[in-house]
């Protein structure tokens, strides 16, 4: 597939590069397009087809004037792209980051880690805006811990995006080491140690569920295959665009050369409005509550489980004794928490939402703390709980801190957890067949549970 010529946005090296060289001694933040796919207004003359899978040679031109104003140890790199439209004939540099700075000294006395390279989809929208800054600001993967943001968009998006990037240059992150935007997840994702999955259709008007997972599903198998053809083996993908669960299947179906277990379903937000309720109806402080569990579907059939839950390190049915609460309005509260928030605000969950992704993210980057757990939906394969394999499945996880997860055993599964859990199979398995044509599993079939809903249908 011909593909366009990359321009600069921010800053580039006055010297060709693929903008991959991780092993740099120089700071080198830089936005760059990558894109086989450009928008309308970026398609002219300026851009040169080439091939996909070349490395990205970014082409940037120095704007003189500014050029004389650099000291000596600065390098001058410059962008040609102007209010989101090209520039063949002249450049502008966007201020501080049109510099390139030899910051050797002071990297040998940082002890930083080597840098990370982070693709997010999604990138212009909401959840990503609250998401980005986080990342680049450290308090995701710490504060020694260098960044380079892969920023993905879509041609409708795409103005969007270079704004996002413009405002990343802007916080003058110091662990913002590149931003790259584009709109072709194999140019995207390549080298993602990991990847963020935000984007996906909402369900529009009169658009059946099972059109959604096949629209949805499509932009999930093409991400899959790209993040299989050029993403790192030990890519983490979380996947948060809804069915989050089955687009994540999909997804890890179509990437067969990175473990499957790699993959996670965004459950973590329920898990906090979970805690949040319970601390609630509690009366006590929401870090109080722990070991709470979301079995399941990211969907109304999710399972918030409150008879393994704790407050204060006790079991939550000897603190809040309403079981018929527990059953039905805490259940019903966390199942349709997004829905009410729909309402309320005219739009899903965003900052909730990144600030549960950051979560998930923390909980495998860091060591779970002693006696507790984390939900997240992984692959079924092997799970000591007698859920169906080979579906995504939110579940109760533990981590080292390595990235890699195992599944808590010691758990109590009564008669009521079961039955609610069985459903959340019966509708995961429904939206399996509904997706087969995606998963590579022969003809799909849908027959989809009526009554069952993300949680923003209602
Ligand atoms: C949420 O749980 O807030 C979202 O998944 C709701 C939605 O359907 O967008």
């Amino acid at each position: 597939m011909a593909v366009a010529e990359l321009s600069c946005h921010g800053l580039c090296s006055s010297s060709a590069t693929n903008g991959n060289n991780h092993g740099s001694s120089f700071l080198s933040s830089k936005l760059y397009r990558s894109s086989s796919f450009l928008p309308s207004h970026l398609h002219g003359s300026q851009f040169q087809p080439r091939q996909r899978h070349h490395p990205l040679k970014l082409v940037c031109s120095t704007a003189p004037n500014q050029a004389q104003q650099q000291s000596q140890t600065a390098q001058v790199a410059v962008s040609p792209s102007v209010n989101g439209k090209p520039k063949s004939d002249s450049s502008q540099c966007y201020g501080v980051f049109c510099l390139t700075y030899d910051l050797k000294a002071e990297d040998e006395t940082r002890s930083w880690k080597k840098m990370i390279n982070v693709a997010v989809s999604g990138a212009a929208g909401m959840i990503s805006n609250h998401l980005l800054f986080k990342l680049a600001s450290g308090e995701v993967f710490g504060y020694d811990q260098p960044i380079a943001l892969r920023l993905l968009g879509s041609e409708k998006s795409f103005e969007a995006l270079e704004g996002v990037a413009m405002e990343l240059e802007d916080s003058l992150y110091p662990l913002l080491r590149e931003v790259s935007i584009g709109i072709d997840p194999y140019e995207v994702f390549k080298d993602a140690e990991w990847a963020l999955l935000i984007g996906a259709k909402p369900r529009g008007p009169g658009m059946e569920r099972a059109d959604l997972l096949d629209i949805n599903g499509q932009i999930f198998a093409e991400q899959g295959k790209a993040l299989n053809a050029v993403a790192s083996r030990n890519v983490k993908v979380i996947v948060v665009g809804n069915p989050c669960n089955t687009n994540a299947l999909i997804c890890l179906k179509n990437a067969p050369n990175i473990p499957a277990r790699n993959f996670h379903a965004l459950t973590r937000l329920d898990e906090n409005r979970a805690k949040c309720q319970l601390a609630l109806k509690a009366g006590v402080f929401y870090d109080k509550v722990s070991n709470v569990t979301i079995w399941g579907n990211h969907s109304t059939t999710q399972v918030p489980d409150f008879l393994n839950a704790k407050i204060h390190g006790l079991p939550v049915t000897k603190v809040i004794t309403d079981m018929k609460w527990l059953k039905e309005e805490f259940t019903e509260k966390v199942q349709k928490r997004g829905g009410v928030l729909i309402k309320k605000w005219g739009r899903s969950s965003a900052a909730s939402t990144a600030v549960s992704i950051v979560d998930a993210i923390r909980s495998l980057v860091t060591p779970t703390p002693e006696g507790d757990w984390f939900s997240t939906g992984v692959y079924t394969s092997g799970n000591p709980y007698g859920i169906a394999e080979g579906i995504v499945f939110s579940m109760p996880c533990r981590s080292k801190g390595d990235g890699d997860y195992e599944l808590v055993e010691d758990v109590i599964i009564d008669d009521y957890l079961r039955q609610r859990i069985k459903k959340s199979e019966e509708e995961l398995l429904a939206e399996k067949r509904c997706v087969a044509h995606l998963t590579g599993e022969g003809i799909a079939y849908c027959d989809l549970p009526e009554d069952t809903m993300l949680p923003g249908e209602q």
